[in-house]
């Protein structure tokens, strides 16, 4: 098999899911990483991602979820790059990307609030990682950045739309790149509960 550096990546074999059942590979590789490398992502490689997370399934086909994109560098990746927490700013500002994930609260046809938004946003956004993973993109999520700066930064208006979540995204970059704590996570394997404490026959 011809190695590439993706699959020459270390971090690869270790994060990858040691499950108890035969899941699928893509689901098994999918891992938030904080080492990207340099390279930047294209605008039809984004695209491509938020059209896979649009695939999702969502209640009545409603469709709440929005997404708003930067490639590193730019002014709205700078400006979302300001509301990173402490704990993210070592490594996600050299991500090639960021995706500013939100959902509108209401139904757009009669205005009354949508009881399934976030959860539909969520099964969106599962999509996109899972078609990331398929093309060699890697995502990290991100719930530790200023909300109420990054929705002005945003134009978000929280009365009709929720902003939920960063997610910086590139290709796999190496480990030791990264500074202490975040190079000891990265070559830490990752884990589960088993599925016998989520699951029950009834
Ligand atoms: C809503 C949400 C917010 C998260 N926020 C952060 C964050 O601010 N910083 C961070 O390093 N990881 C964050 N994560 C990533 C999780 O820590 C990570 O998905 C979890 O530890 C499982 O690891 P895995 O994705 O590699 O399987 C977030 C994940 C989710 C779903």
């Amino acid at each position: 098999m011809k190695r590439t550096t993706q699959n020459m990546n270390a971090s690869l074999d270790l994060k990858e899911a040691r499950t108890q059942h035969d899941v699928l590979p893509l689901i098994r590789k999918r891992f938030s990483p904080r080492a990207f490398t340099a390279e930047g992502l294209s605008d039809d490689e984004v695209l491509t991602l938020i059209e896979a997370a649009s695939w999702a399934p969502s209640s009545m086909n409603e469709q709440p979820w929005r997404f708003r994109y930067a490639h590193r560098g730019s002014a709205g990746f700078e400006g979302l790059q300001a509301t990173f927490s402490m704990g993210n700013q070592p490594w996600a500002p050299n991500a090639a990307a960021v995706i500013a994930i939100s959902s509108m609260k209401h139904h757009a046809r009669n205005h009354v609030p949508n009881a399934t938004w976030t959860f539909d946003t969520g099964l969106a956004v599962g999509n996109l990682l899972v078609q990331a993973t398929a093309i060699g993109i890697y995502g990290h999520l991100l719930g530790g950045f200023d909300h109420a700066a990054a929705r002005t930064a945003l134009g978000i208006d929280p009365a009709t739309e929720e902003l939920i979540c960063l997610l910086v995204l590139g290709r796999l970059g190496e480990a030791e790149t990264l500074p202490e704590p975040y190079l000891t996570r990265e070559r830490t394997a990752r884990s589960r509960k088993p599925v016998s404490e989520i699951a029950q026959r009834i």
